[in-house]
Parts: structure tokens; C-alpha cells; sequence
């Protein structure tokens, strides 16, 4: 069985762009940026992504185009008995975050239709809470199922479903083609029309102006690290899956930069726009910029709908405001579908397109809890393990793995044969001690803080039986997954460089 492989290296660029920026991108980090020292916020951020975010993508490329295998077969190939961490990855992803990442897509795509007719009135907080998601008052009761989410959620896996079932080349990365380059006229536009506005200064200013107080507060370190993880799609075997595909010889340093690079000044250019039209609202109600910021799922469903319906010409701008979200999602959306999809091919050798299906409609399935009147604090609880717990005890594996159980300057080697950029002895430490201890550092300081209060007030008995019930039992199955044999050929080929092999 030959291996898919990208049309062109520009087309996996691309791809591993359109993975990177997500809905993340547009509301989480202007966000963390405003509330954490505005300008001053880009020193923790900067020194995220040199310290720890370009390596372990580097990294990342770098398993998957030596190893040439998706997460779980390329940690087998590492070392024997790693390879559950690549299911657990690619299980806890595919079946937590991206559940209920779809249905964030989906209600985008519903305030996509709203925003036409400016439908939330002149209380979109209300509106937002109460008449669309009804939230409910607990976890445990999860009311009905709310129809109109449910018809969004149901199109946008038809739409994820079409892509990848397109394969590598005509479904994810022509869409990619696409999407990344419409994503970024759409949000130039959004850009100046928001620039121009009255009161964009004011934003603006809140958005830049350094408060170097701020930084010393190591919280904000904290979370300036899980961003950059979240941000990049780190941990979540997605790079690697994408470069598994990539030609014999890549310029895997290059790539990583650029993802890198694109991805971040995506997030600071969004940011402009995020800012302009608060401080225009501010400006607009009399009121300070502090008292309209407000943090993310309120930030686009409640002060931006907010905004929208002051300005002149506001239904357009909401509507291509709303499109930008639903195709950064998409493009991550669709990421984690081929990383598990490549998993299964590789280790089962399935029919992929059968499996793709079958998986869509899990995947849907599994969705629905997310379309109930609980469906906002099941996805606040599970967003919180997943991406504070999961992501970064796979991200330390990752680096334990590669680091030190396995030849790490052999995989060095094999970048910089290939790279315009070299990598010098300091990757090999950072990959070793760094990114470990800060990752180390995060997980503790989160577990403690867990222990103080329990997250978001809710009850010990909800956080347990979501959260940590989510993370065991994918835990579970991916242990049970890699215990199953090699139904394929792939497991037997070492990687591209021979002596780079167990140690
Ligand atoms: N990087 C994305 C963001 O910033 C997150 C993401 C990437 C993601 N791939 C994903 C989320 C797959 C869910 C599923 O938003």
C-alpha cells in the first residue's frame, strides 16, 4: 500500500496553517492579550512560542516524516509499548475536543443566519443564554435538545465528512486552498471596516498598551504556554499525521517557522479587528473599554452580536464575521478527522472512506450531548481537562519519548539534512529539559489550583463524572487499541534514517 502524499509541499503548508488556526486564534488570544497586559502580554507569548512551541512542532514534523507513520504507529516505531499515547492523542481529540469544537462551529454557523436579520435584539446576552442555548441548571440536567443547533451541527460534520472523505490531496488540502486564503481576505476586510470605525483608537490602544506589571504574575506565564500548545495543535498527533505525508525530502525546519510565524501573526491581526469594534461599542455607549470586553465564548456570542447591531451596515459585518469563524473551525475541525483516520488505516489498514463515514456519524452521535440545554457546561468541564490535563501530559510523553528514549540527535541529523534552517545542540536540550520542566511546571501549578476550588464552581460530583471520567475512559480505550496486533505492513518498515531505530 503506498502512502498518500500532499500535492505539493505549499499544499501541506496549508494544511498545517489551517490546523493551527482555529477558533483559538480569534477570541482566545485577544482575550488573554487584552486581560493579561496588553502589549506587554507578547513577551510571555514570544518566549512561548520560541521556548517550546516552534520546537515541538518541529518535533512533531520531524516523528512523523522520519517515522512516516500517524501518531500511534510512529511512537511504535519509536520505542515499543509508547504507542497507546498516540491513541490516547488521537482518541481523546477525535472524541472530546472535537465533539464539541463542531458544535462551537455550529452555532457560528447559526449566529452566521441570525446576524443577517441582527435576531438578537438589543440583549444579546440574554438572547445568546437563555433563548438560543436555554442553558439548563446543571450538568446533570440535560434538558431537550435544542432543534436549530442541531440542524447546524448535523451540517457541519456533512461538510467535514465531504472533505476528508476527499483524501489527502483533493479533499483536505484543496480545501485548505481555499479556505485559508478566502480566511484571510475575509478577516482583512473585517480589519480596516473595523479600523474605521469611531472609537477604533480606543480598542486599539486597550489592546497594545503594555502593562509590564502584569507579567510578573506567573498565571499569566501559564496560560501564555497552553496557548501556544492549544494554538499550534500540539499533542494532538495532528502535525504528525500531516507530515507523514509529506515527500522524501522536505524542508521540515522551514515549514515549522512559517506554521509558526502564520499562525501567530494571524492571531495579533485578528486582534485588530476584535479591538477596533469594542472600543468602538465603548465609544458608542459611553462607557470604558474595560466594562464591554467580556471572555471568549461572551466575547463572540454576546459583546461582538452586541456590537454588531450598533453599527451602520452591521448585519454584513456580523455574517463575515461569523463565516471567518465557521472556516478557521472547519479547517482545525477536519485535522483531527484525518489524524484518526490515519491511525486506523495504519494500524488496520481499513477502507478509509468507509471508515470516515462510520466515524463522522460516531462523531455526530457524540456531538448531540453538546446540542442540549446542558451543552455549554458539558463542553466548559470537558475543555478544561482535556486541553489542561490531556494536551500536556502527552506533550511531556512526547518529549520523554523522543528526548531520551530514543535517539534524539539521530532525528536532529535527519532535520538538518533536509532544512534550509539548522538545528543546532540547543534543540536537542530544549526538547530534553525545557519543554518537560515548563510543561511540568503548568501541570502542577493547574493540579494545585484544581484542589483549592473546584473548576468554574461547579460540584466535585459533575467535575469527576465528566471531566476525569472522559479522560480515563479514552485512557482505556487507547490502551485497549494498542493492544490489538498490526493488521498492516507499515508496522514492519523502520524509518527514513535506519540507524535512527530503537535504541
Ligand atoms: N489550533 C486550533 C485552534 O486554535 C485548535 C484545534 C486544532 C482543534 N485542531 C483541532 C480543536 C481539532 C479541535 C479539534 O482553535
Amino acid at each position: 500500500m503506498e502512502r498518500e502524499q500532499w500535492n505539493s509541499q505549499m499544499g501541506f503548508l496549508f494544511a498545517a496553517v489551517g490546523s493551527a488556526i482555529g477558533l483559538g486564534n480569534i477570541w482566545r488570544f485577544s482575550y488573554m492579550a487584552y486581560s493579561y497586559g496588553g502589549g506587554a502580554f507578547l513577551v510571555p507569548y514570544i518566549t512561548a512560542l520560541l521556548t517550546a512551541g516552534i520546537p515541538l512542532l518541529i518535533l512533531e514534523f520531524a516523528i512523523g516524516h522520519e517515522r512516516v507513520g500517524s501518531a500511534p504507529l510512529a511512537y511504535a516505531k519509536m520505542r515499543q509499548g509508547w504507542e497507546w499515547m498516540g491513541w490516547w492523542a488521537v482518541i481523546f481529540v477525535m472524541f472530546g475536543i472535537l465533539l464539541y469544537y463542531t458544535v462551537i462551529i455550529a452555532w457560528c454557523v447559526n449566529f452566521f443566519f441570525l446576524s443577517l436579520d441582527l435576531a438578537w435584539g438589543d440583549d444579546p446576552n440574554s438572547f445568546f443564554f437563555r433563548a438560543f442555548l436555554d442553558v439548563s441548571e446543571s450538568p446533570s440536567h440535560l434538558g431537550g435538545i435544542r432543534p436549530p443547533i442541531l440542524a447546524a451541527a448535523a451540517a457541519v460534520w456533512f461538510i467535514n465528512w465531504a472533505i476528508v472523505c476527499g483524501g489527502v490531496r483533493g479533499g483536505i488540502e484543496l480545501a485548505n486552498k481555499i479556505f485559508m486564503p478566502v480566511l484571510f481576505l475575509l478577516t482583512a476586510a473585517l480589519v480596516i471596516w473595523s479600523l474605521s470605525l469611531e472609537g477604533a483608537g480606543l480598542g486599539l490602544s486597550a489592546y497594545v498598551t503594555p502593562d509590564f506589571t502584569k507579567i510578573l504574575d506567573p498565571k499569566v506565564w501559564i496560560d501564555a504556554y497552553s496557548q501556544i500548545f492549544f494554538t499550534l495543535s500540539l499533542g494532538f498527533g495532528i502535525m504528525i499525521a500531516y507530515a507523514s505525508y509529506l515527500p522524501e525530502k522536505a524542508d521540515i525546519t522551514r515549514w515549522a517557522f512559517l506554521t509558526a510565524f502564520i499562525n501567530s501573526g494571524y492571531s495579533l491581526f485578528a486582534g485588530i479587528a476584535v479591538f477596533s469594534v469594542l472600543g468602538f461599542m465603548a465609544a458608542s455607549q459611553g462607557k470604558p473599554i474595560s466594562a464591554v470586553v467580556s471572555q471568549s465564548i461572551g466575547l463572540a456570542f454576546v459583546a461582538y452580536p452586541k456590537a454588531i447591531g450598533l453599527m451602520p451596515g452591521g448585519s454584513i459585518f456580523g455574517a463575515v464575521f461569523f463565516l471567518c469563524l465557521i472556516i478557521a473551525g472547519l479547517s482545525s475541525s477536519i485535522s483531527i478527522i484525518q489524524a484518526f483516520t490515519s491511525a486506523m488505516v495504519d494500524k488496520f489498514g481499513f477502507k478509509r472512506n468507509a471508515l470516515v463515514t462510520l466515524i463522522s456519524l460516531a462523531g455526530f452521535l457524540g456531538s448531540l450531548v453538546f446540542t442540549s440545554r446542558a451543552g455549554l457546561l458539558w463542553l466548559d468541564i470537558l475543555d478544561h481537562y482535556l486541553t489542561h490535563y490531556g494536551l500536556i501530559v502527552v506533550g511531556v510523553a512526547e518529549c520523554i519519548l523522543a528526548g531520551w528514549l530514543f535517539k534524539i540527535p539521530a532525528l536532529r541529523d535527519h532535520v538538518n539534512r533536509l532544512s534550509s534552517i539548522q538545528l543546532g545542540k540547543w534543540w536537542e536540550h530544549l526538547i530534553r529539559y525545557f519543554v518537560p520542566g515548563a510543561l511540568g511546571v503548568i501541570l502542577l501549578g493547574d493540579l494545585c489550583g484544581e484542589f483549592k476550588t473546584p473548576y468554574g464552581g461547579y460540584s466535585w460530583a459533575s467535575l469527576l463524572s465528566i471531566g476525569v471520567t472522559w479522560l480515563v475512559l479514552t485512557l482505556l480505550a487507547a490502551v485497549a487499541v494498542a493492544s490489538r496486533p498490526w493488521k498492516t505492513k507499515y508496522y514492519l518498515g523502520a524509518g527514513r534514517i535506519r540507524n535512527a531505530d530503537q535504541v
